[in-house]
C-alpha cells in the first residue's frame, strides 16, 4: 500500500487532503488527531516547528511504512501589518510557522525520496508569497510563504534526473469557516473547497512529469 504523510491533518485543507488520500487507498500518517472512524489515517502530535521531534517523527513513519510515496505540508498561517508595524521577531516567527514547519519535514523526507528513487513533496504557498503587490499589508507572511517556492526549486535542483519532485500549491482563498467567518461580504463562490484543493494535489501526485513546479489556483 502506499503511504501519504499529511501535515496539519486537523486543518481545513489537511482533513480534506487525508480524505482524499484515503477514498483512494493510501495508507496515511499525519500530524494533527483525527477521530478513529477515519480508517487508514494514523496521527501524531508533534511540534513541526522542532527540527528534532520533526525528524523522528518522519523516521518513524518511514520505519514502519517502509516508503512515501508523496508529503503533503499543509501547516502554515497568516499574520497581518505592512512594513511599519513588521518587526524581525514578527518575521521570525512567520518563518518558524510557514517554513521551518516544512522544512523539517520535507528535508529527512527528501533523502528518503531520493533513497527510494521517488516521490513528490507538496508545500502550500499562497498569492502574497508569489507577488510583493500582493503582501502588501502582511509583509511577513509574504515573505515567509516566498521562501517555499524557493525551497521547491532547490529540491528540484538537488533531485534532477531522478523522479523526485517538489510542488508548491497556490490557492486564491480556502472555502473555510474562518474566511467565511472574517469576510462574511464576500462571494464565497469564487472561493476553491479544500476538497477541490485536495483532488488537485492528487492529480499532480499521481502524474508529477513534466509538470511545472509551481501550481497557481
Ligand atoms: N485559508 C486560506 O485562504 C489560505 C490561502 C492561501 C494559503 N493558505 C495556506 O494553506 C495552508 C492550510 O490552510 P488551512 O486553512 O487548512 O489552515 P488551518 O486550518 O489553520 O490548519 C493548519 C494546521 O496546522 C497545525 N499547526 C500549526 N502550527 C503547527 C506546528 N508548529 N506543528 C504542527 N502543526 C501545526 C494546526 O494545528 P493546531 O490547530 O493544533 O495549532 C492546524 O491543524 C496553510 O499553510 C495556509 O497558510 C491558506
Amino acid at each position: 500500500m502506499k503511504t501519504a504523510i499529511v501535515t496539519g491533518a486537523a486543518g481545513n485543507l489537511g482533513k480534506a487532503v487525508v480524505r482524499k488520500f484515503l477514498a483512494e487507498g493510501f495508507s496515511v500518517c499525519g500530524t494533527g488527531l483525527l477521530p478513529a472512524a477515519w480508517t487508514g489515517y494514523e496521527g501524531n502530535q508533534v511540534d513541526l516547528s522542532d527540527e528534532t521531534a520533526s525528524g523522528d517523527w518522519v523516521s518513524s513513519v518511514i520505519k514502519k511504512q517502509g516508503t512515501v510515496e508523496t508529503a503533503i505540508l499543509t501547516v502554515g498561517g497568516f499574520a497581518m501589518g505592512d512594513i511599519e508595524g513588521t518587526g524581525t521577531k514578527d518575521i521570525a516567527d512567520q518563518i518558524r510557522l510557514n517554513l521551518e514547519t516544512a522544512y523539517n519535514v520535507a528535508r529527512p523526507l527528501f533523502l528518503q525520496m531520493l533513497k527510494q528513487g521517488r516521490g513528490t513533496i507538496f508545500f502550500i504557498g499562497s498569492q502574497a508569497g508569489l507577488d510583493e503587490k500582493k503582501s502588501k499589508g502582511v509583509v511577513a507572511y509574504g515573505l515567509a510563504k516566498s521562501l517555499l517556492f524557493r525551497l521547491a526549486g532547490l529540491i528540484n535542483e538537488e533531485a534532477a534526473g531522478r523522479e523526485v519532485r517538489a510542488f508548491v500549491l497556490v490557492p486564491f482563498i480556502i472555502d473555510t469557516p474562518q474566511n467565511r467567518a472574517s469576510m462574511p461580504g464576500a462571494d464565497f463562490s469564487t472561493w476553491q473547497t479544500p476538497a477541490f484543493l485536495a483532488e488537485t494535489i492528487f492529480s499532480y501526485a499521481m502524474a508529477p512529469g513534466g509538470k511545472e513546479p509551481v501550481i497557481v489556483i
